[in-house]
């Protein structure tokens, strides 16, 4: 059966109740922690629309991403008003541990001052995390947010291929904003019929898959792969239903290919034949909650709030 984000969003709601998707460590009067994220930066009306945590030791404020996102951007909108430099030292904190109300995760950025009523943008190289917190360490701190605004997409789940080539290992092809985690590409070995693939753990609709080839040598090796979409993992996956099939990519480009929202849990690529090499720099798979896409960025976002809405009643 079909599965879209929000019916996830949905399951998750009920099944895991893990609390508010946006709290902070206190609140000062009506400056609530949703207010961050009302997709209104603040500017007009500061009272109604910015966060205050009060007067304390370690403000913190988290946004609980209700899944597993890999972030480009935070933008961070600061109060117009002569209370704008409380932000100086704020950490950007991106990850999925909860551990010091989630200040030990990875920082992405130290604001070190946002002037009064500007944005500005921090970027976080695709860090991966369940959660965006703003801290400020010390005593006597006051963290007040106007806005923030998450770019980024989700993680994916995990690849594998059919064989390695040396550590060309199938996770090569999905870490980019990984930090670096690995330099390179994924390659199987000379093999007939060389697999890859992708493990997405739900069922997505899939808009869109991105291929980036190999730009020292041999380009044409990627020619005649299938990208296959579906929830069969028979003949390796090649029995899924065609997305598209690549007729060539030039050297070290990325090409995009439509898949119509095509459903699966899996994303293959194949090569049929024999003594053929499958080598792949980047996969990247776009879905329906696609963060860079204003329309889906909304509608996780409702889903946050709404969530909150259903808390703030239990
Ligand atoms: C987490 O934040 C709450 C609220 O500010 C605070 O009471 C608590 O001590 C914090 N926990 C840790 C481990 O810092
Ligand atoms: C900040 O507030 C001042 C008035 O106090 C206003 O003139 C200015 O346009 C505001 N800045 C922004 C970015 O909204
Ligand atoms: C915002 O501040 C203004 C001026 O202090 C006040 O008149 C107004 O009632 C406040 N609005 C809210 C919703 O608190
Ligand atoms: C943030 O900055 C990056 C790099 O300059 C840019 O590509 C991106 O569009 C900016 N994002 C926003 C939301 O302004
Ligand atoms: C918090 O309160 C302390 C003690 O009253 C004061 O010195 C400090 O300036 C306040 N911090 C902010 C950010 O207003
Ligand atoms: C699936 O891939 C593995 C590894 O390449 C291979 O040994 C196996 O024969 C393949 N199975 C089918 C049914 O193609």
């Amino acid at each position: 059966s079909v599965s879209d984000p929000v019916f996830f969003l949905f399951l998750r709601l009920l099944v895991a109740f893990l609390g508010a998707a946006v709290i902070q460590s206190s609140t000062f009067a009506g400056w609530f922690a949703e207010k961050a994220i009302d997709s209104n930066r603040g500017f007009q009306q500061l009272n109604t629309t910015c966060t205050s945590t009060l007067n304390e030791s370690n403000p913190w404020w988290r946004l609980d991403l209700l899944d597993v996102y890999r972030v480009s951007e935070v933008v961070i909108t600061s109060r117009n008003d002569s209370y704008a430099e409380q932000i100086n030292g704020a950490e950007i904190r991106i990850g999925n541990s909860l551990e010091n109300n989630g200040s030990n995760n990875p920082i992405c950025a130290v604001i070190s001052t946002i002037p009064a009523g500007e944005s500005y943008n921090f970027t976080c190289n695709g860090m991966v995390g369940h959660y965006v917190i703003i801290h400020i360490p010390g005593d006597w701190k006051i963290l007040s947010l106007c806005e923030v605004e998450v770019y980024g997409y989700l993680a994916v789940g995990a690849a594998i291929q059919s064989s390695t080539s040396e550590d060309w290992i199938a996770e090569k092809a999905i870490d980019r904003g990984l930090q670096q985690l690995y330099a390179g590409c994924s390659s199987t070995l000379s093999e007939t019929n060389p697999w890859w693939r992708l493990d997405l753990h739900h069922i997505y609709r899939v808009n869109r898959v991105v291929v980036t080839n190999r730009n020292d040598c041999c380009a044409e090796r990627i020619n005649g792969a299938e990208i296959r979409i579906g929830n069969s993992l028979e003949n390796n996956g090649s029995n899924n239903p065609i997305c598209a099939v690549i007729p060539a990519i030039p050297a070290g480009e990325s090409y995009s290919y439509s898949c119509g929202g095509m459903e699966g849990r899996y994303v293959n690529l194949i090569i049929p034949g024999d003594m053929k090499t499958l080598t792949l720099c980047e996969v990247k798979f776009k879905s329906s909650n696609d963060l860079t896409d204003s329309a889906m960025r909304e509608n996780v976002l409702k889903q946050v709030r709404e969530r909150n809405d259903f808390d703030s009643h239990y």
